[in-house]
């Protein structure tokens, strides 16, 4: 089958980047919890101190999964079998039976970040450490408290991000009244952005931090409100699922009060929030069923701009891309 997959995916490795784990509140303190990316298993915590961990998930002992019945004490997880201990780096500190009371073994740790209600995860096929900052999330925008939808898709995260340059399937996927008019796009190392206008004047910036990630900003387009700010992320769980993780917030203007009460927002807030959770969806029928096409037949007004995020989109992935699919337009 070549590096070709039956979904017509070019590439069989997970790409590299930051990967979005989960809001804050998915790791309550002091609670291990059993996780899959990368077609890995994974362990994560918030330990004492605050700050999130994530492990390979087997004990190097006998193998115990160390997200199922793991105890967290401090920074420290302790394996659910035989009580060896591993502090927040990951080092076996403690072998609570053995005269030996420790050993030189280490949980591989995952680099992690975390801002703005976001844990993001550095993966590299490699192991290579990060290689840029994790993705800007708010970044000083005034907001209203957010709201959030997820799912578990069949999909590759580079569907998303592609969506983000794709104006036109707002007005046939998601029923847009109003189209965009793409102004500008331009590629800046790891990061990917385009700039579209709305007639009636009201703009879109949508920022791409690697294949997985959008950040897209509106302002000035629906009645009632400044605008709004969407963080998208997909991270792969295996070669064939992703989670699909979606923030929203309404941007407010400075001198607007902020009701901590979801049930306080402005009722334009409220209306978009609603009308977001259903914009997801349709999005999801396409991406879980089409085959992805290597070379795809665009009309004159997507050829640069899906040219520019393809060839972008490479540098992501250590593998070189299968470009066997030559029928690709009639297949
Ligand atoms: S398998 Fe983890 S302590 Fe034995
Ligand atoms: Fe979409």
């Amino acid at each position: 089958m070549g590096n070709e997959d039956r979904r017509g995916f070019p590439y069989r490795a997970h790409p590299t980047g930051w990967f979005q784990l989960g809001w804050s509140a998915d790791f309550p303190d002091g609670e291990a919890r059993p996780l899959t990316y990368f077609s890995r298993e994974l362990v994560a915590y918030r330990g004492e101190s605050g700050t999130v961990r994530v492990f390979d998930a087997f004990c190097p002992h006998f193998g115990a999964h160390l997200g199922h019945g793991g105890c967290v004490e401090g920074d420290d997880i302790i394996c659910p079998f035989h009580a060896w201990r591993f502090d927040g780096d990951g080092h076996n500190v403690d072998v609570p039976y053995s005269q030996r009371r420790r050993t030189a073994n280490r949980l591989r740790a995952w680099p992690l970040a975390e801002h703005d209600g976001i844990v993001f995860v550095w993966h590299d096929a490699s192991g290579a450490a990060p290689q840029w900052d994790p993705p800007e999330v708010l970044g000083g925008e005034i907001v209203y408290p957010g709201d959030t939808v997820r799912n578990r898709l069949r999909m590759y995260p580079q569907m998303m991000v592609e969506n983000a340059a794709d104006l036109a399937h707002l007005k046939y996927v998601h029923r847009a009244r109003l189209v965009p008019e793409l102004v500008s796009f331009e590629t800046d190392g790891h990061r990917w952005r385009n700039r579209a206008h709305y007639p009636t004047g009201g703009f879109l910036t949508n920022e791409l931090y690697g294949v997985a990630i959008a950040r897209s900003v509106f302002r000035d387009v629906f009645d009632g409100m400044v605008g709004g700010l969407v963080f998208t992320a997909v991270t792969p769980i295996d070669h064939e699922y992703s989670n699909y993780f979606v923030s929203d917030w309404a941007l407010r203007a400075a001198d607007a009060e902020t009701p901590t009460d979801p049930e306080a927002l402005p009722a334009a807030v409220k209306r978009y929030y609603a009308a977001q959770r259903t914009q997801a969806e349709p999005d999801w029928r396409v991406w879980e069923h089409m085959r992805w096409r290597v070379r795809p037949s665009t009309t004159p007004e997507e050829t640069e701009v899906f040219r520019s995020l393809r060839e972008w989109a490479t540098q992501f992935y250590p593998d070189v891309p299968n470009q066997g699919d030559r029928r690709a337009a009639t297949d």
